[in-house]
Parts: C-alpha cells; structure tokens; sequence
C-alpha cells in the first residue's frame, strides 16, 4: 500500500510538533497504520522558518488552497487556526475529497454542523482528536470506549491556560497577569488569550464533548460561558481557607423540562472540594468526568495544552485515516461527525 499522503496548513506549535513525532516514531507509526504517514506539502505564512523546521523533500507554499486542492495530498492537516480562511480552507479540502484532520477547537464551534454536512455528502472523515484536552484520547473515549452507553454528564477541566493561572496564584501567590504572562511564555495560551481567560475555549471544548457524548450537533452558541478575568489572588486564598479550590470547569449534562430531553451547557469557575479528584488537576494538566449509565463514573488526566501532546492527538486521528483508507482501497467511507438526532436542546 502507498503510503499516506499529507499535507499540512500551519507549522507553528502543534505544526511543528506533528512533523517532529512523525519522523521521530515513523516506524512504529507506520506499522500500526500499516503503511507509511508522510508529510509531503506544508503551506506557513513564514517560508524560511518552515523550511528549517521541514528541511528537504517537502515541498512548501504560501498558499494553504493549494494544498486543499491538490490531487496528491490525501489528508489535510489544519492546525492553522482560526474560524475564518480555515473555514475555507477546509470545505475546500472536503470539495476535492480529502479527509481533515484538525486541532481547531474554534473552527469546529463555531462552523462544526456546516463542515461535517458536507464531509458527510463527501464521504470523507473530519477528525479532531487534538481538539479537545489535546494529549487525552477523550473523543475516542466517548465514541468507542463507553459507545455502549448513554451519557449522563461530562465536566471537567479542559483549558490549560486557565487552569495553570488558577495553580499560581494558590500555589505561588502570582497575580493573575503574571500568571498569564507565565502560560503564553509556555505557549499554552491561544493566539488570543481572551479565549481562554473568558471561557470561550473551554466552551468550544465542551460544546465538541456534549456532541460527542449526547449525539447531538455542536451548540457553541448556546453555552453559558463565564470566565476566570474577574477572579483575584484573594478569591482563590479564601477558597482554599474554606477546604475548595477554584476551577474553571466545562459542564454537559442532560436535563429533563417538562418531560423534554436537553442538554445543559456551561463554562464557569466553580468551588470544588479540595479532596474531589477534579481539584487535584493542577497546572496545565486537564481532567474530565463521564457520567455514564452502564460504565458508571470514569476520569482521563493528562497535559492539556503543549506541542507535541497535541501533535500525539492529530498523529492518532491521521493513524485512523490511514486505516480507514487502506480498508476501503480507495472507497469512500463514513464521516465521523455527529449523529444529529435524538437529543433538543434546552433554552439555557
Ligand atoms: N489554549 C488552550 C489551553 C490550548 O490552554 O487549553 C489547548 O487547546
């Protein structure tokens, strides 16, 4: 079997990061795919800076459309980021029957029913895996491991900028802005810190898992979202006094009005008693809780923000590409979006 053909569209953190694991483990990737991942067109906005990080037999543009159009890339691999030319960029990729792989948590909230549709006339996958709690395999979780059961709830920690600031400022007594300045120095934070800081990653997040897990389309825009920026040092202190640690915690969870279905979202931080396995989810590590009616109570920890444990996310997504691909020689196969039925939503 030929091998995967990729192309990428971004080669800055999480970039970098997959092109890095994916020569440094390329055998062992290779036999679980059962054939070659290679990486053989980047688009980057900074050429030079791209071709040090890519170096020779890749072939590099400015123009990410090209590589949504290109008939010898099989997978797209968007970790550009942003909603608006990444939109484009990846409907363009699934009009020229590429499947995607994306860790672009904003895109999918904000633009995730339109692209799964059409990766859905297409035939083609769009997968995500690096999106949510990036090093934890938690879409895989929720659509393989506990596929067997109806969800009840999911919450937990799924931002790590935030969740490192609340850390130092109990841990270390930082301000809020050090701390923050701190996180974007670790290149956790987004592009934009405000996304993390008022809530809204954390709500795209948990918007991709109550999809996941309640079989309904992405309702980003219907989470009530609460930040942490009017949190302060003494706020956290006085929490800590009292035996609870503040969290920023994502919540989706079914709930019954009037014997109608729905599903509850929300971002807030919230008191959490200091024993509850979710306080002890420090730093920049993630922790999320599923609810689940056969499968009972489970929790997945592990790094929430960094390069290459998102690029050990969007690795496995092109893995099951590989596989799905090989399977079918060439045929088309299922998307893996969301089964948009059963659950209504609630007005929050
Ligand atoms: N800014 C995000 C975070 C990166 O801090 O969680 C990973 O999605």
């Amino acid at each position: 079997i030929r091998p995967l053909r990729v192309g990428m569209i971004g080669i800055g953190t999480v970039g970098s990061g997959t092109f890095r694991v994916l020569a440094r483990n390329q055998a062992v990737i290779a036999a679980r795919a059962g054939r070659g991942i290679e990486v053989t067109m980047v688009a980057a906005r900074n050429l030079a800076r791209a071709q040090e990080i890519v170096g020779e037999g890749v072939a590099l543009t400015a123009d990410p459309m090209q590589i949504a159009t290109d008939p010898d890339v099989d997978v797209v691999v968007e970790v550009a980021g942003g909603t608006g030319p990444a939109r484009d960029w990846v409907l363009a990729a699934i009009a020229h029957g590429k499947h995607v792989v994306t860790a672009n948590k904003a895109l999918l909230a904000v633009h995730g029913p339109e692209i799964f549709a059409a990766a859905s006339a297409q035939g083609v996958a769009v997968m995500y895996e690096g999106a949510v709690a990036v090093s934890i395999p938690i879409v895989k979780a929720l659509r393989e491991g506990l596929t067997a059961n109806r969800i009840e709830w999911v919450a937990g920690i799924v931002n790590g900028t935030t969740n490192f600031i609340l850390s130092k400022m109990r841990d270390e007594g930082l301000d809020f802005a050090d701390a923050l300045a701190q996180a974007q120095a670790l290149g956790y934070a987004e592009a934009d810190p405000a996304f993390d800081i008022e809530g809204v990653d954390a709500a795209h997040k948990t918007a991709l898992l109550a999809a996941n897990a309640f079989g309904m389309p992405v309702r980003f825009a219907d989470a009530q979202v609460e930040g942490i920026t009017a949190l302060q040092r003494i706020d956290v202190a006085c929490a800590e006094q009292l035996g609870f640690r503040v969290k920023l915690l994502g919540v989706a969870r079914r709930r019954s009005n009037e014997g109608e279905d729905g599903v509850e979202l929300r971002v807030q931080p919230a008191l959490v008693p200091a024993t509850h396995l979710l306080a002890q989810v420090n730093g920049s590590m993630n922790g999320i809780m599923v609810k689940a009616d056969a499968a009972g109570v489970t929790m997945y920890y592990g790094a929430g923000a960094g390069s290459e444990q998102t690029a050990s996310a969007v690795i496995a997504d092109l893995v099951d590409v590989a596989r799905l691909d090989g399977t079918h020689a060439g045929q088309r196969v299922p998307h893996t979006g969301f089964h948009a039925h059963a659950v209504r939503e609630l007005p929050v």
